[in-house]
């Protein structure tokens, strides 16, 4: 790192609200699935924000995009129709089982949305009582009030109570645990297909269609939190189609726009209809800039073959983890759908997640223990036999 790096950390240090540790190293730029810092050093990033730029850094459809709608119409209210929202909500129906979409700009703010439009409709259809929300231990679903409040670990900070009530908490994969919650006031449950957060924990596909069941005979709205695992992350548009399930109302984010902040809640119609003008509403969400970036991210992901090669370079990329598991020793258990990878290792995170940056490796930590793979979604075998080497290099250093 040069002086000048040195003096950049400290002095953004300074300036800067803690919300996260600061990394050691400056980023400069990317090109494909490599970042690069300020000093040149070349890293595989498969963290790329936290599975966010799904076709990598500076892709040629999305500054193709964002140069030309840029020039054209950044923003406009959100009342108005316009072309690039109207082809991003076409190719988000189209493609799914929900009928109508809502625009925000992060994946908190598309749960938030997620939370009110089940108590509305549910205020409407059952009765003004009708507000309890169930949702999972271990979960992840961001940092405002309605979503810290669906995230139980949250309540663990008791600096910022009180949070908001009527919220349960049922146990992952653990039907009866949900039984035991649901009554004549439960409006929704919402769950993520795989708790990221919390170690890449993937749902049974028989337990999601068991809460599908409980829900439709109780009319109870089931919300699938995507915000992670949407967009080509599972090696399908939506996660629910790994379930054998669907959701009445979708969460989406990360992914969905690479790295240009969008997020949406898909729904299907006689929920959605449940909000009106004045009930709910974003500044952002939906500008035709944003409207323009998700459009061109989506149609990469659809087009012939892409999703197919997210599923084939994913069975490439565990296959070759097991290989390294027998070789090294080091790795406990591996996790995986699509490029949603989590790997258990002998080795300590936080030191581990080091050493991989010092071998040119970009990853995350999901839950305590656990190191995550996401890489973009464009990944190459060669790019995966790349970080396999840097991987085997780094468990052989550590103890
Ligand atoms: C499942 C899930 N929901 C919601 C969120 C919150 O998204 P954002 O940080 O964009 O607000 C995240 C972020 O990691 C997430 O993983």
């Amino acid at each position: 790192m040069t002086q000048n790096d040195q003096e950049l950390i400290e002095e953004t240090k300074k300036l800067l609200v803690k919300t996260y540790p600061t990394q050691p190293v400056v980023m400069d730029h990317g090109e494909g699935v490599y970042a690069y810092d300020t000093n040149g050093k070349k890293y595989l990033d498969f963290a790329i924000g936290i599975a966010v730029a799904s076709l990598g850094h500076a892709h040629p459809a999305m500054l193709e995009a964002i140069n030309s709608q840029a020039a054209k119409l950044i923003t406009c209210q959100g009342s108005y129709a316009t072309y690039p929202k109207l082809a991003c909500s076409k190719l988000l129906i189209e493609n799914g089982c929900f009928d109508l979409v809502s625009f925000f700009n992060s994946g908190t703010e598309a749960v938030e949305a997620s939370l009110k439009l089940s108590r509305k409709w549910a205020y409407d259809n059952k009765g003004k009582n009708c507000n309890e929300i169930i949702s999972f231990r271990n979960s992840f679903h961001g940092r405002t009030y309605g979503t810290a409040s669906i995230t139980e670990k949250s309540l663990s900070q008791p600096f910022f109570k009180p949070y908001v009530p009527n919220i349960h908490f049922a146990n992952f994969n653990d039907i009866d645990s949900v039984k035991a919650l649901i009554n004549d006031n439960t409006a929704s449950i919402i769950i993520e297909p795989i708790q990221c957060e919390s170690g890449i924990i993937i749902a049974k596909t028989e337990f999601m269609k068991e809460l599908r069941n409980l829900c439709n005979e109780n009319d109870i709205i089931l919300i699938f939190d995507e915000v992670q695992t949407a967009m080509g992350r599972l090696g399908t548009l939506y996660a629910y189609e790994n379930f054998g399930t669907e959701p009445d109302i979708a969460c989406l984010a990360k992914g969905i726009a690479g790295g240009f902040p969008v997020s949406a809640m898909v729904t299907k119609k006689h929920i959605g209809d449940a909000f009106v003008p004045g009930t709910h509403g974003s500044t952002y969400g939906g500008n035709p800039l944003a409207m323009a970036v998700a459009t061109a991210v989506i149609s990469e992901l659809l087009k012939d073959g892409f999703l197919e090669n997210v599923k084939e370079t994913g069975k490439y990329f565990v296959n070759s983890l097991k290989q390294l598991q027998k070789d090294s020793g080091k790795i406990t258990d591996i996790r995986s759908m699509g490029l949603m990878i989590g790997i258990d290792t002998s080795i300590e995170i936080k030191p581990l997640l080091s050493a991989l940056q010092g071998n040119g490796l970009m990853a995350t930590q999901a839950g305590d223990f656990t190191l995550r793979l996401t890489p973009p979604l464009i990944v190459t075998k060669s790019h995966i036999d790349e970080a396999i080497e840097i991987i085997g290099k780094t468990l052989k250093e550590k103890k």
